[in-house]
C-alpha cells in the first residue's frame, strides 16, 4: 500500500497555538498527592514538589495546565486550600470517594505552574457553589491588593497577583455524575451570571462554559446551542471533552478513533455558530478542548461504584498504555492541530499518574507512559503555521466510524525558521505504508529527525518492572531529494518528521 501527500504553504488552517499543548491536574487519586507533591521524596524541593516530576512535565512541553478539576471542582471550597497548612481542613471529596486534605491549594498550585513554566487555568465551582464563590477566587488569585482577599494572598506568601486568564465556568455540568449536575437551562443561566460578573472584574479574561461531556451524551449539540444562547455574551470558549478506548478487540474502530473527534468539533462549531448568526454576531467562539486522553472507562466504570473507602491519595485510573494507544493518542493531538482553526486550547487529562503520561511511585522513580513521547515530540516539534495536508490513501472499514483513511496526516510550516514538522499516523494493522510526501514548496533541503512509536506488539507497555519498554523509534528509511519526502509507516504506528 502507497500514500501520496501534499504540502501546500497556503492551506494555512491557523497559527501553532501554544494552548494546544494544554494538560490538567485535579485533585484525584495520585494526581496531586504522591504524583507532583511529594515531602520528602529525594528529589523533592523545600515546597514538596517532586523535582523529578517538574523535569519530566518540562520535557514533555506543557503550556496551559488546568486545575483543581474535573469532577473535584464541583464540590470544592477553594478557601480550605490557602493559608498555614496545619489550620486546613480534611474533608471528603464525593467525586472520587476519596478524603482531601487540602495540603496542595491555590497557592502551592501557583509556586508549581512556574516551575515548570505553565501557566495556570483555573475551574471555578458551579456544582454546589456560585457568582459569589466565583469572584471570591477572582479577587484572591488576581487583585494586586488593598482589598480583604488580594491581601489574605500576600499574607500568604503570594506578594504578586497570579493574573489567570483562563477559566472553567463548572466542570461537565451535563454529566448525572457530577455533584450539582444542571439541566442545560439551568446551568446556562448560572454560567452567564458567573461570566458576566467576571466580566464586570476584567472583561478580558477567556472563559469557558461548559459543553457536553461526551458526544455520546443524549444532550450533545443542543447543550451546546442552550448553554450558549444563554451565556454567548460573557463567555470565549466552549470545552470539549472526550476519551477514546479500545472495545472488544476492535483495534481498527480504535485505530480511528480521531474520526470521532472530528465529527465532535464539527457538531460543536455548527452549535456555536448557530448561536453566534441567530445574534448577527461578529464573534466567534473557541472550543477548549479541555479534557481529552485513550481511557479505559468501560473498566473503571465498571468497578467505580464498588468503592467504599475514604481514602488519602488512593490509586484511581491509573491505566497503563500499550503502543496502539500511543498511536491513537498521537493522532488525537495530530487532530487538535489540523482544528486549531477553531480549537483555540486544550488539556491532555491528565498529568500524573491519572490517565497520565507521567507516573510515579512513593519513595521511587518516575517514568514516561508510550503516550509521553507523540505529545513531547509535538509540542516540541509543531510551530509556525499548521498546515493541512492533501492525502491521497486508499481506507479501510470500521464497525464505530465507518470508512477510515489508512494514513492520517498534518503538517507544520515555520516560514522565519526554515523548518517543517509533518505527523503521519499508519492505521493498517499488518500492513507497512510507503508515502510520499511533496514538499517542494517549503524550501527545505534536509530531514533532521525522524521518529516515531510502533512495535511488533502493538501491546507492548511501560510499566513499574519495565519502565522503557517502548521509547521513541528512528525511522531509518526517510529519505528526501528533489522536494519529495518518501518514508516507510510501520504498521500501526505514530511518526514525526522534521525538515530543515
Ligand atoms: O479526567 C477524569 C474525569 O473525567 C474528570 O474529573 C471529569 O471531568 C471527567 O469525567
Amino acid at each position: 500500500t502507497t500514500a501520496r501527500i501534499a504540502i501546500d504553504p497556503n492551506a494555512t488552517v491557523a497559527p501553532v497555538n501554544r494552548r494546544i499543548f494544554g494538560s490538567f491536574v485535579e485533585h484525584l487519586g495520585r494526581c496531586v498527592y504522591d504524583g507532583i507533591y511529594e515531602p520528602g521524596h529525594p528529589t523533592a524541593d523545600a515546597d514538596g514538589f517532586r523535582g523529578d516530576v517538574v523535569d519530566l512535565v518540562t520535557e514533555l512541553g506543557t503550556s496551559t495546565i488546568r486545575y483543581p478539576g474535573g469532577n473535584f471542582v464541583s464540590g470544592y471550597r477553594w478557601e480550605d486550600g490557602v493559608g498555614p497548612r496545619e489550620n486546613r481542613p480534611v474533608r471528603r471529596d464525593l467525586a472520587w470517594h476519596s478524603l482531601e486534605t487540602n495540603q496542595v491549594g491555590v497557592d502551592e498550585f501557583a509556586k508549581w505552574c512556574k516551575l515548570t513554566g505553565s501557566e495556570m487555568m483555573m475551574a471555578v465551582n458551579l456544582g454546589t457553589r456560585g457568582v459569589l464563590e466565583a469572584l471570591d477566587l477572582l479577587e484572591y488569585t488576581n487583585h494586586p491588593s488593598g482589598t480583604a482577599l488580594s491581601d489574605q494572598r500576600i499574607a500568604n506568601g503570594a506578594p504578586e497577583p497570579y493574573g489567570i486568564s483562563m477559566w472553567c465556568l463548572g466542570n461537565e455540568m451535563d454529566g448525572p455524575w457530577q455533584v450539582g449536575a444542571m439541566s442545560a437551562d439551568d446551568y446556562g443561566k448560572l454560567a452567564a451570571r458567573t461570566a458576566s460578573a467576571m466580566k464586570m472584574v476584567d472583561p478580558k479574561l477567556e472563559l469557558v462554559v461548559c459543553g457536553s461531556s461526551s458526544s455520546s451524551m443524549p444532550t450533545f449539540g443542543d447543550w451546546e446551542r442552550t448553554v450558549l444562547e444563554h451565556s454567548f455574551d460573557s463567555v470565549d470558549y466552549i470545552s470539549c471533552h472526550a476519551y477514546y478506548q479500545e472495545r472488544d478487540g476492535d483495534l481498527g474502530s480504535f485505530l480511528a478513533s480521531s474520526l470521532n473527534m472530528e465529527y465532535f468539533i464539527r457538531t460543536v462549531v455548527a452549535a456555536a455558530d448557530h448561536v453566534q448568526h441567530k445574534r448577527h454576531s461578529d464573534k466567534q467562539i473557541q472550543l477548549s478542548f479541555d479534557e481529552w486522553n485513550v481511557w479505559y472507562l468501560d473498566e473503571w466504570n465498571a468497578i467505580e461504584g464498588t468503592i467504599e473507602e475514604w481514602a488519602y491519595a488512593p490509586r484511581l485510573i491509573e491505566d497503563v498504555y500499550s503502543v496502539a494507544d500511543a498511536v491513537v493518542f498521537g493522532n488525537l493531538l495530530m487532530t487538535l492541530l489540523k482544528h486549531s482553526d477553531r480549537v483555540g486550547s486544550a488539556s491532555l487529562a491528565q498529568l500524573v499518574n491519572v490517565i497520565a503520561p507521567i507516573m510515579t511511585e512513593p519513595g521511587g522513580g518516575a517514568w514516561r507512559q508510550t503516550t509521553f513521547f507523540p505529545f513531547s515530540v509535538t509540542s516540541r516539534l509543531a510551530s509556525g503555521v499548521v498546515l493541512a495536508p492533501r492525502i491521497e490513501v486508499a481506507t479501510y472499514t470500521t464497525k464505530v466510524h465507518g470508512d477510515a483513511p489508512l494514513v492520517d496526516s498534518v503538517a507544520t510550516y515555520d516560514a522565519e525558521a526554515g523548518t517543517a514538522a509533518v505527523f503521519l499516523v499508519n492505521r493498517h494493522q499488518d500492513e507497512a505504508i510507503t508515502v510520499t510526501v511533496d514538499v517542494s514548496a517549503l524550501g527545505v533541503g534536509s530531514i533532521v529527525e525522524a521518529n516515531g512509536i510502533h512495535d511488533e506488539d502493538v501491546y507492548a507497555k511501560n510499566t513499574i518492572d519495565d519502565r522503557e519498554r517502548v521509547g521513541l523509534v528512528a525511522n531509518e528509511s526517510a529519505s528526501l531529494a528533489d522536494g519529495s519526502l518518501t518514508i516507510t509507516l510501520p504498521p500501526v504506528s505514530w511518526t514525526a518528521v522534521a525538515l530543515g
